[in-house]
């Protein structure tokens, strides 16, 4: 069966992480295109066989799934300018933006069109990524498979029934890299207090981040499960445990993610105004 073809607009860092995972996926070259205004910093990618345009109308012109990847900024002005070629073309349209909302992407895009949302993150760059989708109404089940299929090059997927699905996603995995940067942030600085060096007590955090994560990940025993089975009566790691929750870490992690969520709303209420 043929593969549709995929036209990236915008192909910067997530875009870039994306394309080249499906192609890490032999997905064919020939089928994809890739644009951004300076086209010439794509010019890897072309010699892998990528179509690759400054031109957003040829490359949309050609697509049967059209992600859109430039800032959220840049959402509004490059959709209306793509709207004559997007309903002629009537393509899928994915868009890995944060902040707009599925029926402002498709009226800037001249309206009655499939729209899908995502919301990646950082770790997609390492095929380590943790993405949400949403479809409108007009998505069908065969481009709910291709929307899938194009995120699962880079980590894993999953749908959110309602679009405020998107917003939670953001406050759990779309922020989430930075919370657990912060976690190893603050360990390796209280290591060093303890009197560790720098390098060890980074060394020594970033294994056992990994590790943890490994663990839960691998056995499938629940996180809460793997921390009591670690936690002896008595032992060392209580007392932390103890101290973390003395200090309410169940609150204090509640309240940050509420935060992100709530910032999230107000950021598509602003971008989507018109
Ligand atoms: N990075 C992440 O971790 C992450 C996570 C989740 C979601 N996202 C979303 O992904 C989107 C892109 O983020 P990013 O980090 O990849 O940004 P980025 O690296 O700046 O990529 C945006 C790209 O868009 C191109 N561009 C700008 N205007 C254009 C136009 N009119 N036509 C064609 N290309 C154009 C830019 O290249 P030129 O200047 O050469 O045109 C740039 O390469 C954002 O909407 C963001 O919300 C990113």
């Amino acid at each position: 069966m043929n593969q549709p073809t995929i036209a990236f607009v915008g192909t910067g860092n997530m875009a870039r992480a994306i394309l080249e995972g499906l192609l890490s996926d032999d997905y064919p070259s020939a089928s994809i295109w890739a644009t951004r205004r300076q086209v010439e910093l794509l010019s890897d990618l072309a010699e892998q066989g990528v179509n690759t345009s400054s031109d957003n109308q040829t490359a949309v012109a050609a697509a049967d799934v059209v992600v859109i990847s430039v800032k959220p900024q840049m959402m509004r002005e490059t959709l209306q300018g793509l709207a004559p070629a997007l309903q002629a073309r009537q393509p899928l349209i994915i868009s890995v933006a944060a902040g707009i909302d599925a029926a402002a992407l498709e009226r800037w895009a001249g309206g009655d069109l499939a729209v899908i949302r995502s919301m990646p993150n950082t770790p997609s760059l390492l095929k380590r990524g943790a993405c949400g989708l949403y479809a409108n109404d007009r998505v069908t089940d065969r481009q709910r498979e291709t929307a899938e299929q194009i995120m699962n090059a880079v980590g894993i997927t999953l749908w959110c029934e309602n679009e405020s699905g998107i917003d939670q996603v953001i406050a759990i995995s779309g922020s989430g890299p930075a919370y657990f940067f912060l976690m190893m942030e603050k360990m390796i600085e209280a290591g060093m207090a303890l009197g560790m060096d720098a390098c060890s007590a980074r060394k020594l955090t970033l294994q056992t981040a990994l590790g943890a994560a490994e663990m839960a990940k691998q056995t499938g025993i629940e996180p809460a499960e793997l921390r009591r089975r670690v936690t002896s009566p008595g032992g060392t790691t209580e007392q932390a445990i103890l101290s973390f929750e003395r200090d309410q870490l169940g609150e204090t992690v509640e309240r940050a993610m509420t935060a992100c969520r709530d910032r999230a709303v107000e950021m598509t209420t602003q971008l989507c105004k018109e």
